[in-house]
């Protein structure tokens, strides 16, 4: 995934003990295709040297506003003027003060002062012992500095460099990345709420041993993510997978469909568009053995009886909310053979508005995917591509239906 391509990042670090992190987040924004031009306070300096920062971005690294490399001698001009965005990582409680003030005595600071504010947005990821972060003074500036159009990102919670225990670590390398690639994705369903049921159900046959399948749960969490990505509320109703959660999405786990359907009824009513993409189990087993069955040795098997369980996207579907258009419901359907087929004939059973036919077995498990998308007007193929493409996809197709 090339998330930032042809995206120039100016990477700011002031003086932490977090900026050893930056050297994993220069990195990981190099690998997700963007240029990185780091820029350091001479605080920076003390906890990480230039010499990884140039290594690890590929750029020589800037420290001073007096820095005469720069033909114009105007290092703070020239930086912010070819930036997409600038993020500050880690940004420290002094810098963000300065900041707020709009001082200027060093080149990080003279550089966020001097970008275009319209065109190249800040980003500061605070980090701070957990004392400095409740002060009320950091949090005054804090608030001022998104007034004034900063995007202040959160910080992590846990044990911090000091020894102490509490907010204000700055975020992981891989979450910062997150909220930067999603920074950069159109909000497409700003105000919406979303609700996405993803992975497989395990249906219990006795404490030790279920029912499942193979769905891994990934182009439900890609959705989940993309959703988030265009400024939707999201809610994850997961089964059992072992994925992480994405960025900024409420996640409530389950195992069994009847706990996806509760799970589902609880909060459907706060949606606006429901995403059914969880392969639910058909049936369950009627009666769950409370012990484990045992291998007695008379060669006897066990006998299980089935019940069907019920169909929650169905179910939603025909409520009066969705029958009214107040809820936008998709379905999925994971088929082996005859896909258009299958999918249309799912769109009228299920009685939604937008069905997405995949195939099961090329796409359990996997990465990529491609999707067919049929409505009432027809169909229409999303081609092979990574998960999460086409989930963006998806969601740009959900937000122009439900804009009509
Ligand atoms: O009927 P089938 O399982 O193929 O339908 C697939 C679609 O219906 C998916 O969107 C799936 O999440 C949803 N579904 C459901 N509850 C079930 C079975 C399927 O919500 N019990």
């Amino acid at each position: 995934m090339n998330d930032l391509a042809n995206k120039h990042i100016v990477l700011g670090l002031s003086g932490g003990i977090a900026c050893y992190k930056a050297a994993e987040l220069c990195r990981a924004l190099v690998k997700a295709g963007a240029s990185v031009q780091v820029v350091m306070s001479e605080a920076a300096a003390q906890f990480i040297t230039p010499v990884t920062m140039q290594a690890l971005s590929n750029r020589s690294v800037y420290t001073s506003q007096w820095d005469a490399r720069e033909p114009n001698n105007m290092a703070h001009i020239n930086l912010s003027r070819e930036a997409d965005a600038i993020l500050v990582a880690p940004a420290s409680a002094d810098f963000m003060a300065k900041l707020l003030h709009g001082r200027a005595d060093d080149l990080l600071s003279l550089m966020c002062l001097a970008r275009p504010i319209a065109q190249v947005p800040l980003m500061l990821a605070p980090a701070m012992n957990r004392e400095m972060w409740q002060h009320p003074a950091t949090q005054r500036n804090m608030a001022q500095l998104k007034a004034d159009g900063a995007f202040v990102l959160d910080v992590g919670q846990g044990e911090q460099a000091c020894g102490e225990t509490g907010d204000g670590r700055m975020l992981e390398p891989e979450e910062i990345l997150a909220d930067l690639i999603s920074h950069f994705q159109p909000k497409l369903l700003a105000g919406q709420h979303v609700l996405v049921t993803a992975g497989p159900t395990f249906e219990k046959i006795d404490p030790v041993r279920g029912i499942t399948n193979l769905s891994s749960g990934k182009m439900g969490f890609a959705i989940a993510r993309a959703a988030a990505e265009a400024g939707a509320q999201v809610t994850l109703v997961a089964g059992p997978v072992s994925l992480p959660t994405p960025r900024g999405v409420q996640r409530v786990n389950v195992q069994s469909a009847l706990q996806m359907q509760a799970a589902v009824l609880q909060h459907v009513d706060a949606a606006s568009v429901f995403v059914a993409t969880a392969a639910v189990a058909d049936w369950r087993v009627a009666e769950v053995a409370e012990h484990k069955i045992k291998k007695d040795g008379s060669g006897d098997l066990p006998v299980l009886q089935f019940t069907e369980n019920p169909d929650i996207l169905a179910g939603v579907a025909q409520s009066e909310r969705a029958q009214s258009g107040g809820l936008f419901c998709v379905g999925f359907a994971a088929e082996s053979h005859d896909l258009l087929h299958h999918a249309k004939a799912k769109l009228a059973r299920k009685g939604v508005p937008l069905l997405v036919g995949n195939i099961g077995p090329a796409t359990f498990g996997q990465d990529d995917n491609a999707l067919l998308l049929v409505d009432a007007h027809g169909s229409q193929e999303l081609p092979h591509a990574h998960k999460l493409v086409l989930a963006r996809q998806l969601v740009a197709e959900i937000a122009r239906r439900i804009r009509r």
